[in-house]
């Protein structure tokens, strides 16, 4: 099939089945293209609230279509690789973070939105990288915290809102992989360069940062800048987006220690979904993502927290 006919298919089967294809900023070009929402996993949750969509085709990461599913318990969820996890949400294994938050009985749980279901029943509020400095406003100054699991987000907040958090060891490889030097270098070849980067990246790298968001933060900013050329340290999908919002500009990908392809960070588990993938998962409606009752109602509290609070 060409991919004019996928395209073609995928509109019809989304068309019979009153289906929805939602998508992050990270997937490939084509998809992007194709999905009728495409943001950052704050947007996601949204949308995912407000769609009257009968079926969900989740074109993303697996914590995030489970996010779907928890706030649409009635309506059925698919992604189109089940195998989509993330490296940040499998630092955080269930058995041992209900152990970790045992020792600190009194602290207020925030959990990044990039974590299973089950560790999200363990919250108490839930946020992303675009509402996090709200989520951790609203929690009294006298209420101690544990932040999981992404330990470079949580020491980037805990600088901004001067609270000091327990922190869980966990990270993004994806925004693990740049190199301070090699960036370093980029700007010296471009002086003009604005570098902009996503929380989930190292202090090192945030060090060098003019601007450091979530993804959609990252794309107002390109878009209302007065200046030209941006280097950007996130995953490379989003320059799509950055290109056609604002196509005049220059986006250039910050480098990775490690030499690949395109010099740039991709995450494997995004990547893993495709436009065929996308139809056959439309087609077959699976594979879907279940959670057991227990921990979707569990996890349910903390969601509606975080989108009451940001609404
Ligand atoms: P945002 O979508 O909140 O910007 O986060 C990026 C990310 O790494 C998603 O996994
Ligand atoms: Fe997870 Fe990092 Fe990929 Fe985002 S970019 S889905 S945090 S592995």
């Amino acid at each position: 099939m060409t991919i004019k006919e996928i395209t073609k298919r995928i509109n019809d089967l989304k068309a019979e089945k009153n289906a929805v294809i939602l998508a992050h900023y990270y997937q490939e070009e084509a998809i992007q293209n194709i999905a009728d929402f495409v943001g950052d996993s704050y947007g996601l949750s949204v949308e995912a609230s407000r769609t009257k969509a009968d079926l969900i085709v989740f074109a993303g990461v697996h914590f995030m279509a489970e996010t779907a599913k928890i706030i649409n318990p009635s309506k059925k969820v698919v992604i189109p690789d089940s195998n989509a996890s993330c490296s940040l949400a499998e630092s955080c294994p269930p058995i041992k973070f209900r152990n970790f938050i045992k020792d600190f009985p009194d602290h207020t749980v925030v959990t990044y939105i990039n974590c299973s279901a089950e560790i999200k029943a363990m919250s108490d509020i839930v946020c992303t990288s675009s509402n996090a400095v709200k989520v951790i406003e609203s929690i009294p100054l006298d209420k101690p915290i544990i932040f999981a699991p992404d330990k470079n987000l949580g020491k980037y907040l805990q600088k901004i809102t001067g609270r000091k958090f327990v922190l869980w060891d966990g990270a993004c490889i994806v925004h693990e992989a740049f190199s301070f030097d090699k960036i370093v270098e980029l700007k010296l070849k471009h002086p003009q360069a604005v570098i902009v980067a996503h929380p989930e990246s190292e202090e090192h790298i945030l060090s060098l940062a003019n601007f450091i968001g979530s993804t959609s933060g990252m794309i107002e900013y390109v878009k209302n800048s007065t200046k030209q050329t941006f280097i950007v340290a996130t995953e490379a999908g989003i320059l799509h987006r950055m290109k056609i919002e604002v196509p005049n500009k220059t986006f250039i990908p910050a480098p990775t220690v490690e030499a690949n392809s395109c010099s740039c960070s991709e995450c494997g588990f995004m990547r893993l979904n495709t436009l065929v993938k996308i139809l056959n998962c439309l087609e077959t409606e699976s594979p879907e993502v279940n959670i057991s009752p227990e921990i979707l109602s569990k996890a349910m509290i903390p969601i509606e927290k975080m989108l009451n609070l940001s609404a």
